[in-house]
Formats: structure tokens, C-alpha cells, sequence
């Protein structure tokens, strides 16, 4: 769930987070009404947006000359490296399924990394400001 507690302040990064976690909460509803077709076409929405989402967050961190921008692309790689192996295990299964293990993981990582890592650059652009 967004919380204002998650602002980064850029507004089109802060825009980009409310629409990845909308898109979890779009995961479990149709998780909830078994809508397989919906699920597994808003995961891979979803992935490509956190990908594209990654992407201009890393330029913006070089940008402003962000210090710790390698070990936050690092981050980033490794958890779209997670979500590729979600996405080759689901193609493989007779049927697309997303277990609450994996949407729980996905909620946890981007929390946490929105709340630490993303805030991280918020607070070097504030100071250098
Ligand atoms: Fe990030
Ligand atoms: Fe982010």
C-alpha cells in the first residue's frame, strides 16, 4: 500500500511507485477471483514497467551525481533477475499461477527498497538542492 512515507519527491519517480504498487494490488485481486488471462498479462505489465521504472531511476541517480548509484543498480538487477525466474517458471506451468509466496516477496522487496534504498537518493538530491 502507497503511503506518503514512500515520497521521494520527483514526481513522475513518486508516480511511477503508486503505479507498481497499484498493479500488486491488481495481482491479488485477480489472484483472489482466479482470473488466470488478467494475472498473468498484469504480471508482465508489471515487470516491464519495474524494469522501465528501474531504468529511468538510474539515470536520474546519475544524474545528480548520486554516490551509491552501483550498489543501487546492483539491487535493481538482482531483483529483475528474480522476477525473469517467476517469469520463466510461470511460462513453464500447464497453467499461469502466482503463488503468495512470490507476490508477498515482490510487495516486501519494493517496500523495503522504496523505503531505504529509493530514499536514500531522495535525501542526497534534498541536500544538494
Ligand atoms: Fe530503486
Ligand atoms: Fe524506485
Amino acid at each position: 500500500m502507497w503511503s506518503d512515507l514512500m515520497a521521494v519527491g520527483i514526481p513522475e519517480l513518486d508516480a511511477d511507485h503508486k503505479l507498481i504498487i497499484a498493479q500488486i494490488q491488481q495481482l491479488y485481486l485477480h489472484r483472489a477471483t482466479q482470473n488466470r488471462d488478467a494475472l498473468k498479462s498484469c504480471f508482465s505489465a508489471l515487470v516491464d514497467y519495474t524494469i522501465r521504472h528501474f531504468a529511468k531511476e538510474e539515470e536520474y541517480m546519475k544524474q545528480i551525481g548520486f554516490k551509491r548509484v552501483a550498489e543501487h543498480i546492483k539491487r535493481h538487477q538482482a531483483f529483475a533477475a528474480q522476477l525473469n525466474v517467476f517469469i520463466s517458471i510461470h511460462n513453464n506451468a500447464d497453467s499461469f499461477e502466482i503463488t503468495d509466496d512470490v507476490l508477498n516477496f515482490m510487495v516486501h522487496w519494493l517496500d523495503n527498497h522504496i523505503l531505504t534504498d529509493d530514499k536514500d537518493y531522495a535525501a542526497y538530491a534534498a541536500q544538494c538542492a
